[in-house]
This record gives C-alpha cells, structure tokens and sequence, in this order.
C-alpha cells in the first residue's frame, strides 16, 4: 500500500478571517489588523492552527479587497505594515500560522502596472494585461463575467478591448508574459520572506485562461505555471498552498496535489457547493438539495485522494451563504444541526477549514431590501435579472440563500452595541440575530457549538484514524442519514449523521461483535448499541469501534 509522506497541514485546522468584519479596534466601524491580534486568545482557545488571512492589501475595495493595487502595502483601513508583522510575532507565540490570500489571476485598476498598461500600446506593461481589437466595434467575442456582463471593457484611450473574469475594475493579467511571471514570484517571495506559512490561492484555475478560445478555467499551461511558481518560490520551503478552484475535477485535483508533481497541496473543489442549483444553471437559480447526490459527491472526493494528493474540508467561506441556514434549521434546530454539519464534515480525510462565526452558528442575514446589500456581484445580478424580466421576489429569494454578504455581516462578539464588533458605526448591516448569537454567550455555554468545534478540533490532534483513515461509505442509498467509516490499520471510526429533522434509525451493517465508545455526539445521550442507532432530529456521532475477541 503506497504511504502518504505526514505534513503538518494534514493535522492542521485553518480559521478564515475576512479582516473587514472581524473585530474593529479603533472604532472606524471597519476590522482591522489589530482587531485580529486582539482576538488571538479566542482563536487559540478554539484551538485552531493557521489563520487564513482574506486579503488585507492595499486596494479601492470595489470587491473588498479582491481588487489589489499594491501587493507590498497594507490597505490603511485595515492597519500597516507594522502592525501585519505584529500580527505574524503574536500569532507565532501562540502557535499560530498565517497564510495570505494571492490574488494573482488579476489586480485592481489601479495597480500601477494597469495604470501604465493603459497608456499605450507599446508601454512596457501593457502585455500584462489581455487586449484585443474590437470586432466589428463591439467586444471581440461574447466572454462573460463572472459578476454579470460582458468580459470585455473598452478602453476609450487606447481603442482595445481588455478582459475582466470579474468586474471592469479587475483586469485580468496575462500570465503568457514571462516578466509579468516573474513580478509575481518576487511578490511572493516578498511574503515569504516576512514569516507568513503559506497562500490561498484566489481562482487559480483562471490563470492558464484562452480567451479566444472561450477556455476560462484549466487552460492548458495552467499545471505548467503552477509547477513554475512551486520552483521560483515555495518549492524549497514547509508552506501550505491551496488553490480556489471552481473547476476542479477528481483527476486535475490530483495534477494540483499529488505531491511529486510539484505544484499545490490541495485545492478546494466545489462540486458539493453547487448541489443546490439548477445543473447548468447559475446559482441563483435554486433546486432543494439531495442528501444522496451530496454523499455521492463528496465521497466521489474522498476515494480519489485517498492515497494521491489531499482534500480540504469546508461549508464555508467568505462567498458562500452560512451552512447552518443553507443545509441545517437555523431556527428551532440551529445548534443541533450546526453540529451535525461540523460533526460530519470534520469526520472526514483532509484539511477543515472554518470560516469566522460558523463556530457560534452564524446564520445568513437575509436582508430585507436590495439597499442593504453591499457586494458588487450582487447589485449587478440583481441589475441583470431585473433586466431579464425575472420577479423582485424571485431575486430576493435568491439572495436570502446565496447572496455572499449572508457571510460578510460583521462577527458577533457579546450582544452590546454593535454586536462588541465596533465602537464606531459598522461599515456594514448586522445580523439582528446578534443579542442572542454571540461569542460571549457561546463561551458562557458548556454545550455550545464552540466548545463542540473545540472538541472537534483536539479530537483531530490525538486520533490518527481521523487525520489519515481511509474513508468509506455506508448505505449510499439512504435519503437521510449520511454515515460512513474512518479506518486505519484496523483502528476503527464510525461516523452517523440524521441530516434532517425527522427521527430515523441507522442499522450497522457489521456481523461482528462490536463495542463501541462514544467520542463526541450533538446530545449527551446517543445510543451505545451501534447495531441499531436510532437517531433525533440532526443526531450525530462519532464513535471508535473495538472488535471483540
Ligand atoms: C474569489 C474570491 O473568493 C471572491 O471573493 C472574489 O470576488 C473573486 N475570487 C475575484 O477575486
């Protein structure tokens, strides 16, 4: 049986903090970086290991920062560059890693590069961009953003057309071009150099576009640049890479992370976060989640990278709505079912990342009105739909399941003014759920999902079956309980999951005699006999199975 070679990351759990609405420390109603080293007592009581820090550049925050107009400065909301290395100095005492988000499939307008690029054809910059002539006067082809409209913006200057997979202020750059390469692995090597444990990697999967092919994702010099960058910066060092990749399949995620190819460590693939739209559409376009398909998914993911490359494990993250409002009850159920969720999710082979406020439950804020929603994909897709005769409620519905600012309502600290997040005014609506929902009440809470995520998290630490058990399915069929096995030689874990409400009962399918312990479960009184387990509304379990003799 080929071994995977042990890396610090496969024990690791990674905490995303999406610095704008995490903890504001001088009252500007905005979080800052001195707001993160604040709260690093919290993070290590939670136990986790790396910070995934979202983009803290300097940047005109058209996409909160996804939109970087200097990759060496720190964006003065969130603090400088003194208080980034007080950051690295103070996570590092608790034992704490930082990876930064790389944002390199385009930059801001602003950057100076596109700010050359745009004064001529012949500037030395201009490369680093993708223009073509117009065709026919119009956009040279029918590309489309990824924020709504066409990919093509025209520059009134110049008289070309340059590409944006995102919005008309985030050029896409042109990685064919070596020098443009090169500025890159200088930048990284910049970050590097400063102590950080590794990158997030924003849309890796574009980098490699053709446009006039219509390829956006997995071009063909995609796993080739990869391998490039390994070379000129991380290759030598003990960092961990993952790349966001919309387009990721079983076999490519085993190009980007199987370890003698050179590139990533893992990415994070996202065919189970598109279970509940309409296939081929977008994601607006909403279809009820099937338990069955997302266990065929997500364990379609777990037998492939079973013994090449590695999985990252999520629900979450700053584009997503919050799990406990999409796949659990965030009403009468919000703490059972945010547990199963953690329960069945961290149970499995690969790395869990955590995304701020899913370890109190956050749930999506659901405004009421399309004035209250910030985030440019947003308002352009509400633009578009309008336009394409779809109902106000239809959109708004939409948008109380998906829109990403359900993840991006400031962090819940007590239930004070402003949720303890800000003394100032927020820059962005709060959840009002916040008097209830809060990290002090969790902490006051034996029983809360923090402490449950804790326990999670220490499980990990001292159970090599969680950390590399090979992983496998039970009774694929079943439409309500998700519940699979960990196995490594012979040590034994069992995974049981109600995904729903309704009460139903699990039947082990083992002749064995077994006997079984408890390691961690959503109500203190799960059943012991393991051939018959019947289950409460979201009930989930971990247990370690013995063989008797
Ligand atoms: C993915 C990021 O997670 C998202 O927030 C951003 O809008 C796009 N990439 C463009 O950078």
């Amino acid at each position: 049986m080929k071994e995977i070679q042990q890396k610090w990351w496969h024990k690791s759990v990674i905490y995303q903090i999406y610095p704008r609405s995490f903890y504001d420390s001088n009252g500007d109603g905005i979080g800052d970086i001195n707001g993160i080293i604040l709260k690093l007592d919290y993070l290590k009581k939670l136990g986790i290991d790396v910070i995934w820090l979202s983009p803290v550049y300097e940047s005109p925050n058209i996409d909160n920062g996804y939109d970087i107009s200097d990759y060496y400065s720190i964006l003065s909301d969130f603090g400088t560059m003194n208080d980034m290395n007080e950051l690295l100095i103070e996570s590092h005492k608790r034992g704490i890693r930082i990876i930064m988000d790389l944002v390199v499939n385009h930059t801001s307008d602003q950057h100076k590069w596109f700010i050359e690029a745009k004064k001529s054809k012949d500037n030395p910059y201009r490369d680093y961009y993708i223009w073509r002539d117009p065709v026919n006067n119009k956009e040279p082809n029918e590309l489309k953003s990824n924020f709504g409209g066409s990919a093509w913006s025209f520059d009134e200057e110049t008289h070309q057309y340059y590409l944006h997979f995102y919005s008309k202020q985030q050029p896409d750059l042109n990685w064919e071009n070596e020098n443009m390469r090169n500025s890159i692995w200088n930048m990284m090597n910049f970050w590097i150099d400063k102590g950080i444990s590794g990158f997030r990697m924003d849309v890796i999967d574009l980098i490699g576009k053709k446009p006039d092919e219509y390829i956006k994702e997995n071009g063909p010099k995609l796993h080739s640049y990869l391998h490039e960058m390994y070379k000129n910066t991380f290759g030598d060092k003990d960092l961990l890479t993952v790349g966001e990749t919309w387009g990721a399949t079983t076999e490519n995620a085993k190009l980007y992370s199987d370890p003698k190819r050179e590139e990533l460590n893992m990415v994070f693939q996202f065919e189970h976060m598109q279970l509940d739209k309409i296939p081929g559409k977008q994601r607006w376009d909403l279809k009820k989640l099937e338990l069955r398909e997302l266990k065929q998914v997500l364990s379609k993911w777990q037998y492939a990278l079973d013994k090449e490359g590695w999985n990252s494990l999520f629900w979450n993250n700053h584009d997503l709505p919050r799990i406990v409002s999409r796949w659990g009850n965030d009403r009468e159920y919000r703490i059972e079912s945010a547990k199963m969720l953690a329960t069945l999710l961290h149970g499995m082979k690969g790395t869990p990342y955590i995304y701020q406020g899913e370890e109190i439950g956050m749930t999506n804020a659901a405004f009421n009105s399309i004035d209250d929603y910030i985030d440019i994909e947003t308002q352009n897709i509400y633009k578009e739909r309008i336009a394409a005769g779809f109902s106000e409620e239809e959109i708004m519905k939409a948008f109380y399941m998906k829109a990403r600012d359900n993840a991006r309502t400031p962090m819940q600290w007590s239930d004070e003014i402003h949720a303890g997040f800000s003394k100032g005014n927020p820059w962005m609506k709060l959840n009002p759920n916040y008097p209830f929902i809060n990290v002090e009440n969790a902490l006051n809470d034996p029983d809360s999902i923090f402490y449950y995520y804790q326990s999670l998290i220490t499980m990990r630490k001292n159970n090599d079956t969680l950390v590399y058990g090979t992983y496998r399915l039970l009774d694929p069929e079943d439409e309500s309980i998700y519940a699979y096995e960990r196995d490594l030689g012979g040590k034994k874990l069992l995974i049981v999951c109600n995904f729903y409400e309704d009460p139903t009962t699990f039947y082990y399918p083992s002749s064995c005699n077994l006997k079984a312990k408890i390691l961690i479960s959503n109500y203190s009184d799960s059943s012991l006999d393991i051939k018959t387990i019947k289950l409460r509304a979201y009930e989930a379990i971990i247990y370690e199975i013995n063989y008797k003799q």
